[in-house]
């Protein structure tokens, strides 16, 4: 199969399903140099990748239940264990950061939709390479404290978590949109 149809199989993998190797950070490096290809107004390059493996994920899972405890007090051990395994559950993950500037041609949206496409591409390259992927947000995303202690400017913002591995099983894929419902032909009358 030629890497375009290929793109016909991207599919997303739970992350509690990914498991060594992830890859490595040659193979990462190519991942992000296809990132890099994503569509861009104004060549503002409004993204950047922040990347979390082995024990940094457990750093992380400590960031998530300060997160959570600062968001409900009362939380219940039952949520605050479920929030702390998020981050352990993947052996790698990259966190997709939006860099959003002041431009009067590229409204944020725009900048937003980059950094989107950029994470799209994460997600194409890894699969095309042989790896699992899934991008998540939930909560913790669009949290300040998270944000803060991820190293992120107040200008930034996380577009999502991407998880990656390898397949430990292949799950059915999703069934996608019938295609005929997605498609229409404008003829100007
Ligand atoms: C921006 C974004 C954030 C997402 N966040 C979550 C999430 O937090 N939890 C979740 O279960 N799926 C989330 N998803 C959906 C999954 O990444 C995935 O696309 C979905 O499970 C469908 O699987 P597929 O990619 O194989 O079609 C998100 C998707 C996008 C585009």
């Amino acid at each position: 199969m030629n890497q375009k149809l290929q793109f016909l199989e991207r599919h997303s993998t739970p992350a509690k399903l990914l498991v060594e190797p992830a890859p490595d950070d040659a193979q990462l490096r190519q991942i992000f140099q296809v990132a890099l290809h994503a569509p861009d107004h104004g060549r503002l390059n409004p993204y950047r990748f922040i990347t979390i493996r082995g024990d940094a994920r457990h750093a992380l899972s400590e960031v998530f239940a300060s997160a959570v405890k600062r968001r409900d007090p009362g939380v219940s051990e039952a949520y605050l264990k479920k929030q702390k395994d998020k981050p352990l559950r993947s052996p790698l993950i990259v966190v997709v950061v939006a860099c959003l500037s002041d431009n009067p041609k590229v409204p944020e949206v725009e900048q937003m939709l980059s950094a989107g496409a950029a994470a799209h591409s994460i997600l194409l390259a890894s699969n095309a390479m042989g790896f699992g992927s899934i991008m998540l947000t939930g909560d913790n995303a669009y949290d300040r404290s998270v944000c803060e202690a991820l190293g992120l400017a107040a200008n930034e913002k996380i577009i999502s978590f991407i998880y990656l591995g390898t397949e430990k099983v292949e799950l059915p894929h999703p069934v996608k949109p019938d295609i005929d419902n997605k498609i229409s032909n404008w003829t100007g009358k």
